[in-house]
């Protein structure tokens, strides 16, 4: 495409316009000064939609036991190296106060897809966190029932997690064996009808993944009308069927994150911590085109090591009061605030 064509593009996704597929596919492949723009295109609609405050989520990895199979993820169930741990509940919601105590306004309780507590333990997790502390609570553990998604919702949750990892039936049967695509989306619907904020995503850079299905992912996020919507790169993880896969580029991620601005405007969008694994200023520059969310690691720090999807992840060897004044030094390096309280969705504000 001309490079004429290409601003026009631009301009017309910044004006809220419907793109095409193929028009997203092109978006999400530009380089050098078509990029630029793009990117500086994304960060005035995220300054316009939801400010300069950057929300931080706690992020709690309360346990990795999964029965799961995932090709890409390092702890599935296959994976004999992974020395498998759970959190007790008393446990979890010391770590949710503690990250209350360090300013955060919510936790994300995550964990494999597994009974590491049972479905009545979570819900009491979240009752106590609710019940001691201001945060808001999202859980992301994964395809469940549509009756245990309403338990911990009446417990008091607030937001659910669940990526759909990626819009091509055939791939995401093919990476997540016994899986199929549809029945993820069943369980979105589910959490979109009992009142959750729901969060989606994929991962960018999936052996077999093209611009046209990254151009899907957007979409779906879109029709899902996501409050949250989470991109990171794909990255090959040791005694994985994908471990000597290339990983997802910064660049292309970042194209995704800035499309996904220009896509759903008000969406909270994270800074993830897989593009800081692969990139030292990763997050920073997911910041500067349409990111406006950190989750930082609270997992106590003798669980870390054994939480690792994918390898070379940040701050395994740190504690959470390391990482508090560490994330709140990145956001005030680029110029943005720590936003304070839940950090709930726009829509449930306004
Ligand atoms: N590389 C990057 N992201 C991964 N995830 C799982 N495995 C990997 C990997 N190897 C992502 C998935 C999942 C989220 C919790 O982590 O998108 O939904
Ligand atoms: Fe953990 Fe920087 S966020 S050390």
């Amino acid at each position: 495409m001309m490079r004429k064509d290409v601003s026009a593009l631009i301009q017309r996704a910044e004006a809220g316009a419907d793109l095409a597929r193929e028009e997203l596919a092109c978006l999400l492949s530009l380089e050098g000064e078509g990029q630029k723009a793009l990117f500086a295109a994304a960060d005035r609609v995220r300054a316009r939609t939801v400010g300069d405050g950057v929300h931080l989520r706690g992020l709690i990895e309360f346990s990795n036991i999964c029965r799961m199979d995932c090709c890409y993820c390092g702890i599935r169930r296959s994976n004999r190296r992974v020395r498998r741990y759970r959190m007790t509940p008393g446990e979890i919601v010391e770590a949710a106060q503690s990250a209350s105590r360090l300013g955060y306004g919510s936790v994300v309780l995550q964990s494999g897809e597994g009974d590491a507590l049972n479905p009545e333990e979570l819900a009491g997790v979240v009752r106590e966190i609710k019940a001691t502390t201001p945060l808001a609570v999202t859980l992301s553990v994964g395809e469940r029932t549509r009756e245990e998604y309403a338990l911990w919702r009446e417990a008091g949750a607030d937001r659910f997690l669940l990526r759909h990892e990626t819009a091509d039936p055939d791939l995401f049967a093919r990476l997540r064996p016994g899986r199929r695509l549809e029945q993820r989306l069943q369980c979105l619907q589910w959490l979109r009808e009992l009142g959750y904020q729901v969060g989606s995503g994929f991962m960018v850079g999936l052996p077999g993944q093209t611009a046209l299905t990254l151009a899907d992912d957007i979409l779906l996020l879109k029709r899902l009308n996501v409050e949250m919507a989470g991109i990171g790169p794909f990255i090959p993880a040791p005694d994985t069927p994908l471990a000597d896969a290339p990983a997802g580029t910064a660049q292309q991620t970042l194209n995704a994150v800035a499309c996904v601005r220009l896509v759903i405007p008000d969406a909270h969008v994270p800074a993830t911590t897989a593009l800081g694994s692969i990139h030292p200023r990763g997050r920073q520059l997911a910041l500067a085109c349409g990111a406006n969310v950190i989750m930082p690691n609270v997992t106590p720090g003798r669980y870390r090591e054994h939480y690792q999807l994918y390898p070379n992840k940040i701050c395994l060897r740190e504690e959470p009061e390391h990482c508090a004044p560490c994330v709140t030094a990145l956001v005030l390096g680029e110029g943005r605030f720590v936003a304070t309280g839940p950090g709930h969705s726009p829509r449930w504000t306004a």
